[in-house]
């Protein structure tokens, strides 16, 4: 039986943090041995807001190196940076074109970042339009995602049935995605503020652990992180949002059931807890850290993404070039 198709990708506008492994990355992994994976550096959904040029390129190529060190695998799944393949801007501009302003100006996302901004770009408008080119020049049929791209994905189903039905002649010319939301991790809370979901773009430090932290800032972050006075370790998101979210994180990195780690931890106080998480963390990311550093100055890190463009071009053009014939280039 043919592999389905997998697509998916991450912002290089900061190094990632452990929002983004549990709600996504962490998957990424997981999927290469059912699913045929596409992994992106979508470097052109960075520049919809203010960027300095060179760490953009800096943290692209950071990117890489750590998506190869927590485990994808070039054997395995086509890895690649967006800005090398022109048609995923080419196929956002037919997006754009079969999209309303009304349905983009409804995007939370959109809503959010346009608050935070002096100016607003046009970019971070039609940044849902360039994500759906990436999903469907890939044939996607699922996007492993956090819940913060629902949205997003709800946008992409919209546009493939809208195109078919109109250019499809009764063909299904694009491959409609599902989401792929974890049921736990979905939405990684704030560290300091566990009401509002961690982002490599917070401007305080405090609120996100990065996957490039030293341990030693592992340990203090979640020493630090806000709990509540109960002392009781249960998970209640809504009465206990601090303690939930810190159950999450701890699920994630060990595997072990949120039930499970309640039973574990009953009688227990909040300092023995966040030491233990903290060691949990530091098991996980210190050698994927270790490998990040070896492979980040290597010449077998552009070969892979030299590889990996080439591949990922001749997919995408080809569907590119069916999009182009459906509607009359
Ligand atoms: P960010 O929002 O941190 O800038 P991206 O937009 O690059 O991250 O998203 C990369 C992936 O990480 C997406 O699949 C997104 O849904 C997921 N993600 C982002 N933040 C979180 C979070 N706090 N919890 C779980 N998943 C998240
Ligand atoms: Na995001």
């Amino acid at each position: 039986m043919k592999k389905k198709k997998i697509f998916s990708g991450v912002q290089p506008s900061a190094i990632p943090t452990i929002g983004n492994y549990i709600g996504a990355m962490k998957h990424f992994v997981d999927l290469q041995d059912d699913y045929d994976c596409t992994y992106c550096i979508v470097n052109q959904h960075a520049i919809t807001v203010p960027q300095d040029p060179k760490k953009l390129k800096q943290q692209t190529r950071s990117l890489a190196a750590l998506y190869i060190a927590l485990g994808l695998d070039p054997n395995k799944s086509t890895i690649f940076v967006q800005s090398e393949v022109p048609a995923h801007a080419q196929a956002a501009w037919i997006v754009q074109c079969n999209v309303g302003i009304g349905e983009l100006e409804r995007m939370t996302q959109y809503k959010d970042k346009s608050q935070k901004q002096e100016s607003v770009s046009a970019g971070l408008l039609t940044y849902p339009p360039l994500m759906v080119a990436d999903i469907v020049l890939y044939n996607a049929d699922a996007v492993p995602v956090g819940e913060d791209q629902k949205q997003h994905l709800e946008l992409t189903r919209d546009f493939v049935n809208r195109f078919n039905s109109r250019y499809g002649n009764g063909n299904q010319l694009l491959v409609l995605p599902e989401p792929l939301i974890p049921k736990e991790g979905a939405r990684v809370m704030s560290l300091q503020t566990p009401t509002k979901k961690m982002s490599k773009s917070d401007k305080n430090i405090k609120e996100y652990i990065s996957l490039l932290d030293e341990p030693k800032v592992i340990r203090k972050k979640i020493k630090s992180a806000v709990t509540d006075s109960s002392g009781v370790i249960s998970y209640d998101p809504i009465e206990k949002p601090g303690v939930s979210n810190l159950l999450t994180i701890y699920s994630a990195f060990t595997n072990q059931s949120i039930p499970e780690l309640v039973k574990q931890y009953d009688g227990v106080g909040y300092g023995q807890f966040k030491t233990d998480l903290g060691d949990a963390i530091v098991a996980v990311l210190e050698p994927i850290q270790e490998k990040y550093y070896a492979l980040l100055d290597s010449d077998e890190l552009d070969a892979i993404l030299d590889e990996g463009a080439k591949k990922a071009n001749l997919v995408a053009n080809k569907t590119l070039h069916k999009m182009e014939r459906a509607i009359g280039f």
